[in-house]
């Protein structure tokens, strides 16, 4: 174990006789990711964001990998406290929060539920309904944040910071700099508003609607949050460290659904067919993933590949799909499921 791996909270601090069974798997799971970590460092391929300017002060040896579980156990290897923008990432639970504000049926003649096939920042919307296709690209991400209700700016950002703070389960921050960074360069975002704009989908004030976007991505997070947060999702929207509920249970599905088909970008078509769980991911190198009713993998490194994406995020993700089983459609799923191999004495990784 290095200094930077941690175990369970319960497990370190449970004493040595009271449950070595459940401590050795723990300690085999920890040893596991570390392989992996160890495995992915080494790897030099992808590039950090650049497009705006904040974000390439980020050092492209970062690498944390971090497991939560619907039962609060979480396990992290690397640097999982490095903080960094949530980017792409916050598009998800800002979706959350949309749906619970206006329901689905509204929220569905606003933004569709449809891949593009495109790059994360194209500027396209559904000839015919002239919505953006999905909450998941920035059109319509910036679309959906334009629809969280507040009586102002103030009370918006407020409703939006207290929703991420329930999944993370502590105070959290807009990063200055990365918002002002955003804000001055975020010109192709503002092309995408008014487009919207024109076609009766996003309402003004513009600006207000924008900086909050810019905000939502600009909020810091580590790779431990970022497990936390996709736990919660895991968990039926209840935080599993604190038993906060953060979003009504009702609308995790339609946020998965969006997730496992248009999450990962252009590449959410290989992702589903490879990886098989809902993911979503950001510029900054995070990479959150989802097995419902189980647990949350989230990964943090900031080299991307030419679609956006976490060059070792993808792979880690890859790799413990596939020695768990743990695609969706996977025929072995279901006779033995993540938790129980965890806990069980003799496991091995
Ligand atoms: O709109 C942008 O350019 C960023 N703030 C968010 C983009 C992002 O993370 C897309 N992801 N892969």
């Amino acid at each position: 174990m290095t200094s930077q791996d941690v175990y369970p909270t319960d497990m370190q601090s449970s004493q040595p006789d009271s449950a070595p069974a459940a401590e050795a798997a723990a300690s085999a799971f920890v040893a596991y990711l570390r392989h992996l970590h160890q495995t992915y460092l080494p790897l030099r391929e992808g590039r950090v964001a650049n497009y705006i300017p904040e974000l390439a002060k980020m050092n492209s040896d970062w690498f944390s990998i971090c497991v939560a579980t619907v039962d609060g156990q979480v396990y992290e290897v690397g640097d999982s406290s490095q903080t960094f923008t949530l980017q792409s990432i916050s598009k998800v639970f800002v979706h959350g929060l949309a749906l619970e504000d206006h329901g689905r049926d509204y929220l569905l003649t606003r933004v569709g539920v449809e891949p593009t096939g495109e790059a994360f920042n194209a500027i396209i919307l559904d000839e015919r309904s002239k919505r953006p296709y999905n909450p998941m690209v920035n059109a319509g991400a910036i679309a959906t944040t334009s629809l969280i209700k507040g009586s102002g700016p103030t009370e918006r950002l407020n409703r939006m910071l207290s929703m991420f703070r329930r999944y993370i389960g502590h105070d959290i921050f807009v990063d200055m700099p990365t918002f002002l960074s955003e804000r001055v360069t975020g010109h192709r975002n503002r092309g995408m508003a008014h487009l919207m704009l024109n076609f009766g989908m996003i309402d003004p004030p513009l600006d207000e609607a924008l900086d909050l976007y810019f905000q939502q991505c600009s909020v810091l997070v580590n790779c431990r949050d970022l497990a936390i947060m996709a736990a919660t999702l895991a968990n039926h929207g209840i935080n599993p460290l604190t038993g906060e509920q953060a979003v009504n249970p009702c609308y995790i599905r339609d946020m998965l659904s969006v997730m496992y088909t248009c999450g990962m970008y252009n590449f959410a078509g290989e992702w589903a067919y490879t990886v098989g769980i809902p993911a979503k991911s950001g510029v900054c190198g995070g990479i959150i993933a989802v097995v419902p009713h189980q647990f949350a993998i989230a990964v943090f490194s900031p080299p991307l590949d030419e679609r956006g994406n976490s060059v070792r995020g993808v792979k880690v993700c890859e790799e413990i799909s596939q020695h768990y089983d743990l695609h969706l459609f996977d025929s072995s799923m279901g006779c033995q499921t993540f938790l129980q191999r965890l806990t069980q004495p003799g496991e091995r990784f």
